[in-house]
């Protein structure tokens, strides 16, 4: 069991490691179970892991309840949020009470939003499911629904009292779940170079054909927490993302969230679009950055290790080029890169001109 902790205000635990559901009761701080528990879960999870967690969190707790939901980024609506408000209503939840979002992103964001706002603020509690939610979701207080066509659009900071991530749940995950988390661990490792560089390598073996790779060798308690452990200090340094320093874990995103949104969100998973970013970043800091010819190799070699997709397929690049501009984050019409001048060494506010940004999709697109 390793334990992270989030300095932020207030602050809290995130705990890596074996059997976390059976020993919810023991490793959750007392807050959590001292009033009525409603674990929010979807259908694929709740079947494997709602048995367990019920279990240890009765062992703490005479009240715990359950819903049950449909599985799918569908599922983030304020519709949604509106009817876990009707069961938290119907059952009387005060705000002493917790709500224990068991399951991946979709039901960290929802149910973490739901909590958030609800009586302005229940005790939440996240034990992720997936890769990605243990390696990010659940860590950093982002809580969202969707919102028409704006993925994340109505949310809030919310931080969790406690994360519980057991690594025993990523078996059951399909293998294209956990190859979407494995591009946010090849984007921490990039991030923080030799000492996350080489366990990442080991864990995943030589290139493989994309989408064709299972790396399941991440799904690993050293690894896992190690990932929290850099979301986590990046997050303590900028809270509600104003300073610039959470900016770093856009890494390969500014690019990655253009494709995804290029293909109507149904061509690319997150996790393939984050391969691709990541790979233009790498192309991008050679240009922009000075990040070296070896470094860049290296990290080209870990996106393929990761089953990362080879090229930018089905989707129009000019398209990708308008999203870029699009997004979000863009301020006074530039869009920001965070970009490497060396593994390990980010840069962020890197301004890329135009006509590179047109160059590096072309280069995605034909490589
Ligand atoms: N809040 C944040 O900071 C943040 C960061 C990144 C992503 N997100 C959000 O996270 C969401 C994506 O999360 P995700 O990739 O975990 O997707 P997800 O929650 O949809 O889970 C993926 C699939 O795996 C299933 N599943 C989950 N755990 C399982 C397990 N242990 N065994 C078998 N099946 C399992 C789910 O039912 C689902 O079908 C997006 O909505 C995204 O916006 C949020
Ligand atoms: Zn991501």
């Amino acid at each position: 069991m390793i334990v992270r902790r989030v300095e932020t205000d207030p602050g809290y635990e995130v705990v890596v490691g074996r059997d976390m559901l059976g020993r919810a009761a023991e490793v959750l701080p007392p807050a959590a179970t001292s009033g009525r528990i409603v674990v929010i879960s979807d259908e694929n999870v709740a079947p494997l892991y709602l048995p367990p967690l019920r279990a240890a969190l009765r062992g703490a707790c005479s009240d715990v309840t359950e819903v049950v939901l449909p599985a799918g980024e569908e599922q983030k609506t304020l519709a949604r949020a509106e009817e876990l408000y009707g069961v938290l209503y119907e059952r009387r939840t005060t705000r002493h009470d917790t709500v224990v979002a068991l399951g991946g992103g979709v039901i960290g964001d929802l149910a973490g939003f739901v909590a958030a706002t609800y009586l302005r603020g229940v005790r939440l509690v996240q034990v992720p499911t997936t890769l990605l939610a243990q390696v990010d979701a659940s860590v950093g207080g982002k809580v969202a629904v969707d919102f028409r066509s704006g993925k994340n659009h109505v949310g809030t900071f919310y931080q969790p009292l406690a994360v519980l991530a057991d690594i025993d749940t990523l078996r059951t995950l399909p293998a294209e779940e956990r190859r979407n988390g494995a591009a946010e661990v090849v984007k921490y490792a990039l991030l923080m170079g030799e000492e996350m560089l080489t366990p990442v390598e080991a864990a995943l073996g030589g290139p493989e054909p994309a989408g064709a790779h299972d790396p399941v060798g991440l799904c690993d308690e050293q690894i896992v927490a190690a990932c929290v452990g850099y979301k986590a200090s990046t997050v303590a340094a900028d809270e509600r993302e104003e300073r610039g320093e959470r900016q770093l874990l856009n890494l390969g995103h500014t690019i990655g969230h253009a494709i995804e949104a290029a293909g109507g969100f149904r061509h690319h998973s997150h996790g393939e679009a984050v391969g691709l970013g990541l790979a233009a970043a790498l192309w991008l800091s050679q240009r922009c950055t000075g990040l070296g010819p070896d470094d860049a190799a290296r990290g080209e070699r870990l996106l393929a290790s990761a089953g990362a997709p080879g090229r930018l397929d089905d989707v129009d690049a000019d398209l990708v080029v308008e999203m870029v501009s699009r997004d979000k984050k863009a301020s006074g019409g530039e869009v920001p890169f965070v970009l490497l001048a060396a593994l390990g060494r980010p840069v962020r506010g890197v301004h890329v001109a135009p006509e590179l940004l047109v160059e590096v999709v072309a280069w995605l697109r034909e490589r």
